[in-house]
């Protein structure tokens, strides 16, 4: 029943088809166009609409192109009038808001080679006419609401070369009739319940270039035969309930860029192939059941920015530098040896809590790009590290280390003293410099008239004692021996020859050592 139904639809369809495929009615594709209401702004039946925002047309002035994305259309696809467009190549409306579910309609756009309707809200079975579009190479079904089991009437669409239903609430297990889509090169599946083994035959999709299958519930080990995937880039299997060790062949898949198996119940220890795969840019093992050491040419794939091996069972040291990954995941296993940090440091991210790592700390201090670093409950020595010292730190934790000196109470101060010490004093000298070269001016500024005023002592002492004060210090030599005439109970008598010319006798106070008092003597 369910067979013949969908049989008279395909004919139905066949039929629809026939009626529009020679050629097309420009004045219906703008009536369609306009009953949209996509384009608000075009209400007005109009046959520009091939520069309006998203359409594109072919030279005859024919729809090829409608892609919209984040944009509130507030509706279905159901408003948009299918056999109105039979040029149609691509159909993109993305992050548009639409409801409800695909329409069987769909089935007339037998030109179309992209589908685009991720991140909608999208709910119900995919229409049987989908199977009409032979000459599809890319659906985008994520982000939307589908569910059920994986739509088989998608794996007639053997042209397809990008699948993508991540997002989606889709279950049970992965269809065989799967590798008929032999074109394969992108296949997305991630954030759905699918459940079962991973299949062995997924090897058969041997164009595969992105596989991204975490976040479900897949079980089982993983199948050797992944390992023939040797296009493979990407590879996501986290967060699944795999288990039992990572194939050596996997070693293999030589264009490797990327391997994430985390979040799983993979055991054993990790196989020494894995360093073979040269092209690695980002290795995630992290939160598994690994145990063993870290294969010792770990270190030496040069190319690995990415390291994440945290929350296993693994023992032993790390071979190589640490400094020249971007980010580094070592934390909870039981890895020792000693910290291994070189100069340049392109450290940004650096867990190695809860571990038995030895060393000195304070070869951190060049990896200055640190942004996160936990150094916790491990056995390292050493002066403890500043956060000051980091520019972009944003997280510090050392606690846990028994051996680590603790750095001085207020290191800040300190710090900044070393800085700003030399600047201050040199300062205080400036200030210094230019107060004696004011009082130096000052005092020549003054001195010049008085060897005018010098006539009579008198008259200067009643202005401005000082200046016959410095007069008579400097007639005396600063109160020189030579100058002195004689030494009373009371003080000394100095003579004192003024620049002009007359003789005077000075009595120094032994009491106040600058105390005088003037006898004129003429
Ligand atoms: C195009 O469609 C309009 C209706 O919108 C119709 O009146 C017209 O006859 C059609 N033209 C052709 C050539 O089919
Ligand atoms: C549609 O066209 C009519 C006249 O042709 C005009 O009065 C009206 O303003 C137009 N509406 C819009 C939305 O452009
Ligand atoms: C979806 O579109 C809305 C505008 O309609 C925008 O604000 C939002 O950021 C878009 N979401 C994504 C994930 O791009
Ligand atoms: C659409 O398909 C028909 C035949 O199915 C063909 O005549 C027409 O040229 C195609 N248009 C494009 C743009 O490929
Ligand atoms: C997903 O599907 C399961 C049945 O497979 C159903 O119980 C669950 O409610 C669905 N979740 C959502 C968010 O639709
Ligand atoms: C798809 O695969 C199934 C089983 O694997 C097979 O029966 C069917 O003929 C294939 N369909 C196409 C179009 O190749
Ligand atoms: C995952 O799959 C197992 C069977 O392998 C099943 O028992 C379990 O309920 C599934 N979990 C979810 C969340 O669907
Ligand atoms: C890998 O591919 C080769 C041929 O390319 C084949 O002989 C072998 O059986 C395949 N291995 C697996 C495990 O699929
Ligand atoms: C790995 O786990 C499986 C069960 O998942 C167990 O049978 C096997 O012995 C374990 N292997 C190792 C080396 O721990
Ligand atoms: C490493 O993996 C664990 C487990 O998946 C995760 O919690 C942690 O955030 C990851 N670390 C980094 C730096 O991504
Ligand atoms: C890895 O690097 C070490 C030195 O760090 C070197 O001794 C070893 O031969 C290298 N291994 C490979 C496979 O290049
Ligand atoms: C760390 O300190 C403990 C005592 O607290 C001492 O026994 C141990 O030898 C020290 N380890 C190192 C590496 O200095």
């Amino acid at each position: 029943m369910k067979i013949l139904t969908s049989l008279l639809l395909m004919i139905l369809f066949f039929m629809l088809s026939q009626a529009t495929v020679n050629g097309f009615n420009k004045s219906l594709e703008a009536k369609a166009l306009v009953a949209t209401n996509w384009w608000p702004q075009h209400a007005n039946v109009s046959d520009d609409y091939c520069n309006w925002d998203g359409i594109s047309c072919n030279d005859a002035g024919s729809v090829t192109d409608i892609y919209l994305y984040d944009e509130n259309l507030e509706g279905n696809l159901g408003s948009l009038d299918f056999s109105s467009f039979p040029n149609l190549v691509i159909l993109g409306l993305e992050n548009c808001s639409l409801e409800g579910s695909i329409p069987e309609q769909i089935g007339l756009l037998s030109n179309l080679t992209q589908l685009s309707l991720q991140r909608n809200q999208l709910t119900g079975n995919l229409p049987v006419s989908l199977t009409n579009l032979i000459r599809l190479k890319t659906l985008h079904l994520s982000g939307n609401s589908f569910s059920g089991e994986f739509p088989a009437l998608l794996t007639n669409l053997i042209h397809l070369e990008d699948l993508s239903l991540s997002y989606n609430n889709f279950s049970g297990e992965l269809p065989i009739s799967l590798t008929n889509l032999t074109h394969l090169r992108y296949l997305s599946l991630y954030l759905n319940n699918f459940n079962g083994n991973l299949p062995v035959w997924l090897s058969k999709l041997s164009h595969l270039e992105f596989l991204d299958l975490s976040y479900n519930n897949f079980s089982g080990v993983l199948p050797v035969s992944l390992a023939n995937l040797t296009h493979l880039e990407y590879l996501y299997l986290s967060n699944n309930k795999l288990t039992g060790p990572i194939p050596p062949s996997y070693g293999s898949i030589v264009n490797l860029k990327s391997l994430d198996l985390s979040t799983n119940q993979l055991n054993a220890s990790i196989p020494n192939q894995i360093t073979h795969l040269q092209y690695l840019l980002s290795l995630n093992l992290g939160d598994n059941n690994f145990d063993g050491p870290i294969p010792s040419n770990l270190g030496n794939l040069s190319q690995l920015y990415f390291l994440n091996l945290s929350h296993n069972s693994l023992v032993g040291p790390f071979h190589g530098n640490l400094s020249r990954f971007t980010s580094l995941d070592f934390s909870s296993n039981q890895l020792s040896g000693n910290l291994s940090i070189q100069n340049p440091c392109d450290l940004q991210h650096l867990n190695l809590s809860m571990n038995r790592m030895t060393g000195a700390i304070t070869s951190l201090r060049v990896c200055v790009s640190l942004e996160y670093l936990d150094l916790s409950s491990n056995s390292f020595v050493g002066e403890q590290l500043n956060k000051l010292e980091f520019p972009l730190l944003k997280f510090l934790n050392q606690s846990l280390n028994n051996n680590l000196t603790a750095i001085a109470p207020s290191p800040s101060p300190v710090h900044y003293l070393t800085i700003f010490l030399p600047i201050i004093l040199g300062l205080c000298f400036l200030i210094l410099v230019y107060v004696c070269y004011k009082n130096h001016n000052a005092t020549e500024n003054k001195i010049q008239p008085q060897t005018i005023k010098h006539g009579n002592v008198c008259s200067i002492l009643n202005y401005d004692g000082t200046i016959a004060y410095e007069d008579f210090i400097t007639a005396t030599e600063d109160f020189d021996l030579k100058y002195c005439i004689g030494t009373g109970g009371y003080g000394s008598v100095y003579e004192a020859k003024l620049p002009n010319g007359k003789t005077f006798a000075l009595k120094k106070l032994h009491h106040f050592g600058s105390s005088v008092s003037l006898d004129l003597r003429g």
